[in-house]
């Protein structure tokens, strides 16, 4: 292990002891990667080393057992009012803390209206990945929710650059003033982050709906207006590995576990990843309604299946039916809207054709660890970024 610093070592705060920082991120459009190399710029002077991983790198090379000294930082953007799968899972899967000190970041998405600023909400994210480390044996020291530009722009357009430029400015001081108090040993929980959960299990209905169906329904809207030049560029660099390269000419195919991270979106240099919005609404009577119905009865008749009785049976069985007919009907679609003119009905339809493109401006996409076939330059595949 690196030696301490003599200056922390003769502090009295225990907490002064940390000799390394791992911060773990996820992050789709850059938001959350700019926080993490705030916290990395701040922890340098005090001779912490430091270490930025992306949450799916620690899917092939697992965070090591803590050390003394250890500091442990989960980073990701808020999605639904709660933490992403991918965090969740990554918190489901840390080794054991054994008492070693570890931290929780949401970015949330904050509008602003004029010169009103809307800020975001976490929701329950913060406190149920602090749980999680809880249950696993870390001490929590702080969680915070830190505003930065929403990203989300499948839903709404990106805001102005002078709009984004003052979110961002704001966000950096609340973030490093965090930090701050989690290095000097103070425990760092507010009003505000209690607020945001209590907000977070009201809305706790809609952030189960998203885990379990809306993130699966949403990642079946996009698709490839007639700008695409089949680069590939998105595949490569989709965090999670999902986009796939499909047909010929080749076009992106969205597969199961899309996030909505809103990468591909992005930094697509083409602009010709579009979120459909009138697809939207007959996917949703197309996939839920009579796709579905049939699948049911066809279910029912092939198998001799005897609706269940047990209300779970039942839940299960809609549920797995729905998943499969949302995919059936967008491989359809993902055809279909090969035909020129269908790809320009569609494209025209939907909102996303005339909003501005959102990612973190210092942000490249080099910088952001890729899944697919090309990762980043100088980035190791295991999503080590220094
Ligand atoms: C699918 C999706 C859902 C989102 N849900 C929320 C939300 O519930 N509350 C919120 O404040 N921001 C929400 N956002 C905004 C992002 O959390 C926010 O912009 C974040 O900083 C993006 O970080 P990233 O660039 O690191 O991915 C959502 C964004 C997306 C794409």
């Amino acid at each position: 292990m690196s030696t301490v610093d003599p200056i922390l070592q003769h502090s009295s705060t225990p907490a002064l002891h940390f000799v390394r920082l791992r911060l773990f991120f996820m992050s789709g459009t850059g938001n959350t990667l700019r926080v993490a190399h705030w916290l990395a710029e701040q922890a340098r002077p005090r001779r912490l080393a430091v270490e930025i991983r992306d949450v799916e790198g620690a899917r092939s090379s697992p965070l090591p057992r803590p050390e003394r000294g250890d500091l442990l930082g989960v980073l990701m953007p808020t999605h639904a009012f709660t933490a992403p799968w991918p965090v969740l899972r990554f918190a489901l899967g840390v080794p054991l803390g054994r008492g070693a000190s570890a931290f929780v970041v949401a970015t949330r998405g904050a509008l602003k209206f004029g010169h009103v600023n809307l800020p975001g909400l976490e929701g329950t994210g913060l406190y149920l990945i602090a749980l999680l480390l809880v249950l696993k044996g870390w001490r929590v020291r702080g969680v915070v929710a830190v505003d930065m530009p929403s990203n989300w722009t499948a839903c709404h357009s990106a805001q102005a650059p002078w709009k984004v430029a003052d979110i961002i400015g704001r966000a950096r001081p609340k973030a490093e003033g965090f930090f701050g108090a989690v290095l000097d040993g103070r425990l760092h929980f507010r009003l505000g982050s209690f607020i945001g959960l209590a907000l977070g299990l009201l809305l706790a209905p809609v952030s189960l709906g998203y885990l379990l169906l809306g993130r699966f329904y949403l990642a079946r809207l996009f698709f490839a207006n007639e700008d695409c030049t089949g680069c590939g560029l998105c595949a490569d660099h989709c965090p999670f590995g999902v986009l796939k390269m499909r047909g010929r000419p080749p076009r992106p195919y969205w597969t199961w576990a899309c996030e909505s991270c809103m990468r591909c979106m992005s930094f697509c240099p083409e602009r010709a990843i579009e979120a459909g919005h009138s697809w939207a609404v007959l996917l949703f009577y197309l996939a839920h309604l009579p796709l579905m119905a049939w699948l049911f009865g066809a279910l029912t008749h092939v198998t001799g299946f005897v609706t269940p009785t047990s209300p779970w049976t039942l839940f299960w069985t809609k549920y797995s039916l729905q998943l499969l007919a949302l995919a059936m009907t967008y491989a359809g679609f993902w055809w279909l809207i090969r035909l020129r003119l269908l790809n320009r009905l569609f494209t025209w339809t939907t909102g996303t054709h005339w909003y501005r493109r959102y990612h973190e401006p210092e942000t490249t996409l080099a910088e952001l660890v890729g899944k697919g076939k090309r990762v980043g330059e100088g980035r190791r595949s295991d999503g080590v970024l220094e």
